[in-house]
């Protein structure tokens, strides 16, 4: 890593006066020796970056005029402009002694999105750095070229270990490392694109808890060319007071080298439990049994159908235990055995269905996940596809709690015949394949008059007050403008090396696939959002 010192910086830094300024762009150099410079009314000064903060740029600017427009430019070797920024910046705060941390190239560091309404009271965790959604991060890794090579080459080796990576998350106020946090690629289906998803796991044990998000995912949003369609579905489990990862969009380097445009979310491990399920508290002090469903066998899916007390009786592929919470060691799937065959000996037809399942089941928290898989189309998801889930055992609660997870696959993205349905059907189709019921979404929400009442309220208050495209469509307008050059950086990069899959979206597949059809995805996210929000009231009549 290049580390260029000026000498004299810390003088100059300590010799400031009233006008002086900092200066702070993020960029890489095209060559070893190249760096970036700032030119304030034609007079170039040089940036400096140091091991500790590459690639953030950065100098102080003496008896610079704060109202002064400036350009970052990118200089060679020699120290000569080879690039410079298209348009002029200047500082908006008036008493501003520096710039955010500003990338180069990038006119707007912060964006403000339409707020989108709270139409049930927030359940988001304590907010953290790593989730400001306004602006968009830099993610800088290094790790030994070889083996990450090799990683990236060998991506559908899910057994391989976690690599070790230097981590650097740097946005306009912040910059923050770890000398070592464990890397590898992540997901399932996203592992056949040339464009990857990664996790990185930091050592709490060290103290770096990366804003008390300890276990990320970089999510590569592979099969959706407007990156979009994930943020929108978290944006609307927010609004509706389900409990769900937050998200933020970066942009990540791997040993100077462009990555990809990714969505930053947590992992669903326990440290999100904590922070997410527990409000952050410290109890209690053992958490909850964790599992986790997965449909990637084929033919099984992970439909909670009891199929025996025993953990050998459930294909570990389909379910896994994450955290063991009462269970012992040898029988880690017991605790939830247990509840799914409360689940196959309940009658649906008995009045009471939400007490009886209130005192089981989180019962707010799993309609709210269903009325979102339901809208979106998630036919990935729980619902359709006994997939991407999770069932938490809250001890505090005594109760188990639903946990949605990866909405990638929404909005129309996929197996539209079997999605684009109304809700009844799409719950009674579950009932039809045989030994693929899913007990929990047909025994509840469409057999159990209760129940389904209830669903149905959280359905048409959802439609009318977030699910619509009055709503959505200036939130999405403002996504697109926010998000398109990135879009565009990652459309231009090239993976042709890497194995796997590339759907070869462009940016006009971007801007299209929000308002119409493109290759493969047969509803625009706009027109989907219409397809429901009007079909929808219809159903309900
Ligand atoms: C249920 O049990 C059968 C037979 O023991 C097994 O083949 C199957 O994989 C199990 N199903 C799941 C989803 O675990």
């Amino acid at each position: 890593m290049r580390s260029l010192i000026i000498p004299g910086l810390l003088a100059l830094v300590a010799s400031s006066a009233l006008a002086d300024v900092v200066y702070n762009v993020i960029g890489y150099p095209d060559t070893d020796k190249g760096a970036f410079g700032v030119v304030i009314n034609n007079k170039l000064t040089p940036l400096t970056t140091t091991e500790a903060t590459f690639p953030l740029w950065s100098a102080n600017v003496v008896g610079a005029n704060p109202s002064s427009g400036y350009r970052y430019v990118k200089l060679n070797d020699q120290g000569a402009i080879v690039d410079k920024e298209k348009f002029l910046r200047r500082i908006t705060t008036v008493k501003a002694r520096n710039t955010p941390n500003e990338f180069y190239q990038r006119q707007n560091t912060f964006a403000t999105f339409p707020s989108l309404p709270q139409v049930y009271p927030s359940v988001r965790p304590k907010s953290s750095k790593a989730f400001d959604d306004t602006q968009i991060a830099t993610i800088h890794l290094t790790a030994d070229p070889a083996i990450f090579a090799d990683m990236v080459a060998n991506p559908l080796d899910e057994e391989r270990k976690a690599i070790k990576a230097g981590f650097r998350f740097i946005n306009a106020d912040t910059v923050y490392s770890a000398a070592e946090v464990k890397l590898k690629v992540s997901g399932h289906g996203s592992r056949k694109f040339k464009k990857l998803s990664l996790r990185i796991k930091f050592n709490d044990d060290k103290g770096d808890t990366f804003f008390d998000r300890p276990i990320i995912k970089l999510r590569s949003q592979s099969s959706e060319p407007t990156f979009m369609r994930e943020k929108l579905y978290i944006d609307s489990l927010n609004a509706i007071g389900a409990r769900t990862t937050q998200a933020a969009w970066v942009r990540v380097y791997v040993n100077n080298k462009p990555f990809g445009f990714h969505l930053l979310v947590e992992d669903i491990e326990t440290p999100f439990i904590r922070t997410t399920f527990h409000d952050g508290s410290a109890e209690p002090k053992e958490l909850g049994s964790l599992y986790q469903m997965g449909s990637h066998v084929i033919g099984e899916e992970g439909t909670m159908i009891y199929n025996g007390s025993l953990t050998a009786n459930y294909n570990p592929e389909v379910y896994s235990n994450k955290n063991l919470g009462a269970n012992t060691k040898d029988e880690p799937i017991a605790q939830f055995a247990a509840f799914m065959k409360d689940l196959a000996e309940y009658d649906p037809t008995l009045a009471g269905g939400m007490k009886f399942w209130n005192t089981r089941l989180d019962v707010d928290q799993f309609l709210k996940s269903m009325v979102l898989e339901y809208l979106a189309g998630a036919w990935d998801g729980s619902w359709w596809k006994g997939n991407n889930y999770f069932m938490y055992f809250n001890p505090t609660q005594a109760r188990w709690q639903f946990i949605p997870t990866d909405f990638d696959s929404t909005f129309s993205d996929g197996n539209l015949a079997d999605v684009a349905v109304p809700y009844k059907q799409f719950a009674a189709s579950r009932l039809r394949r045989k030994g693929k019921d899913h007990p929990l979404v047909t025994k509840l929400i469409y057999k159990n008059k209760e129940i389904s009442k209830e669903f149905e309220k959280f359905l048409k208050t959802t439609v009318e007050k977030v699910f619509n495209n009055a709503v959505l469509d200036p939130r999405i307008a403002a996504y697109e403008k926010f998000i398109e050059a990135e879009a565009a950086w990652d459309f231009s990069l090239d993976r042709s090396k890497n194995p796997g899959k590339d759907p070869k979206y462009t940016i006009a597949t971007f801007h299209n696939s929000l308002t119409g059809p493109v290759t493969g995805i047969t509803y625009g996210v706009k027109p989907w959002i219409n397809y429901r929000a009007t079909d929808v009231p219809k159903q309900l009549k």
